[in-house]
Parts: C-alpha cells; sequence; structure tokens
C-alpha cells in the first residue's frame, strides 16, 4: 500500500531552511515503528537534511543531480520510477516528504498518518492542501509533549464508502 507520512503545524508548516522547525521528544516515535522494516520515498533535500539513509528500513531517494547506491538505499529520477520498484500489493510504502514530493504522492496515496503539532510554526515549505472529503479519518489520537500534538490516520474512500455515504444521504431524506 502507499502512505504518506507527515507531521504538520495548525498553519501547514513542515519546514524551515531545510529542517523540521520543531524538536518534540518521543513525536518521531510513530515514524520509527511504522517505516521500520519498510520502504521509504524521500526528496533530494530531505534526505540532505538527514545526511545518510535511516537504519533498518529501505530508502528510495529521489533526484535528478545525486546518486546513493548501497544496501540501504536506491536513487530514482522520479516518483514514478521509484513506485516502479516496489511492489505495492506486497509491501506498505511510505513517502516520507518533503514538499515537492507530498504534492506528488498525494492523488495516490491510500493512506496518510498525518501528526497535527499543536504549533502556529514560522516557516517556508508547506504541506499541500488536500480535500477531507477524499479521507476518512480512522483515529485521532492526541498525544502529550513540550507542544502537543496528535497522531492521525486518513484512509482514502473507496467505491464503497462513497456508496454508502449516497445511502445513508437519500435515507435522511
Ligand atoms: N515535517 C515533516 O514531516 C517533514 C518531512 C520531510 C521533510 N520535511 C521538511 O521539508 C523540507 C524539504 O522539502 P522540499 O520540498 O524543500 O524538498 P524535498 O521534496 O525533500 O526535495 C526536493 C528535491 O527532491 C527531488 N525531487 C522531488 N520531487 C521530484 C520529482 N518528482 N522528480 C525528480 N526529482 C524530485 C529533487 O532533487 P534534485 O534537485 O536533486 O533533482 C528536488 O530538488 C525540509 O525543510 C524538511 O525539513 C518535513
Amino acid at each position: 500500500m502507499l502512505c504518506l507520512i507527515v507531521a504538520v503545524s495548525k498553519n501547514y508548516v513542515i519546514g524551515n531552511k531545510g529542517n523540521i522547525p520543531w524538536k518534540i521528544k518521543g513525536e518521531q516515535k510513530r515514524f520509527k515503528e511504522l517505516t521500520t522494516g519498510n520502504t521509504i520515498i524521500m526528496g533530494r533535500r530531505s534526505y540532505d537534511e538527514i545526511g545518510h539513509p535511516l537504519p533498518n528500513r529501505k530508502t528510495i531517494l529521489i533526484s535528478t543531480t545525486k546518486a546513493v547506491e548501497n544496501e540501504l538505499c536506491t536513487t530514482a529520477g522520479s516518483l514514478q520510477e521509484a513506485l516502479s520498484l516496489v511492489d505495492l500489493t506486497k509491501e506498505d510504502v511510505y513517502v516520507a516528504g518533503g514538499a515537492m514530493l507530498y504534492k506528488e504522492a498525494l492523488p495516490l496515496v491510500e493512506r496518510m498518518y498525518i501528526t497535527h503539532i499543536d504549533l502556529e510554526a514560522e516557516g517556508d515549505t508547506f504541506f499541500p492542501r488536500f480535500n477531507e472529503d477524499d479521507f476518512i479519518k480512522e483515529e485521532d489520537l492526541p498525544m502529550e509533549g513540550e507542544i502537543p500534538y496528535r497522531y492521525t490516520v486518513y484512509r482514502r474512500k473507496t467505491e464503497a464508502d462513497r456508496a454508502k455515504e449516497r445511502e445513508a444521504e437519500h435515507g435522511s431524506e
């Protein structure tokens, strides 16, 4: 399944000058838990911020200017090329930013793991606006931290979900 994982502030900021503009102890635990043993797809600037592939998972770096090939990381020239390297019927693949990649992946992802940070952050990089009506929010878990945050999960609506919604609408007329 193709998934997306991101932490966003209340004003949709995800980055500032190449970095994530907050540090909250424990907040990245879910990222580690979900992506360990799986594949992440990452834009070159986000990769450069970390500086190396993360351990215990596979990274597909998207870049036209940089090539990293080792047992943990491979490089693709586009999101489509990255997707041709994985089997989404057999594994969970997480698009892990940044903004360019999120925008391109948004119409394709089936599940979004969004951590909502309770903060109006200063930043220059934003998560794209998406149509909430395309998704069902399946989880919304408040978490305590130096800055409070919420772990949410959005699942893309299927045809069956749409049919149920139409039925409910007609039933209430
Ligand atoms: N809050 C979060 O959860 C989160 C997560 C990740 C990142 N971030 C933040 O986001 C910021 C970085 O995001 P960004 O949007 O500036 O950069 P990015 O998406 O990480 O990287 C952009 C680069 O990736 C490559 N790329 C992306 N899409 C491509 C495509 N479709 N085809 C070919 N190449 C493609 C290009 O590399 P080349 O120039 O090498 O061709 C492009 O310059 C940082 O501040 C980072 O901290 C936040």
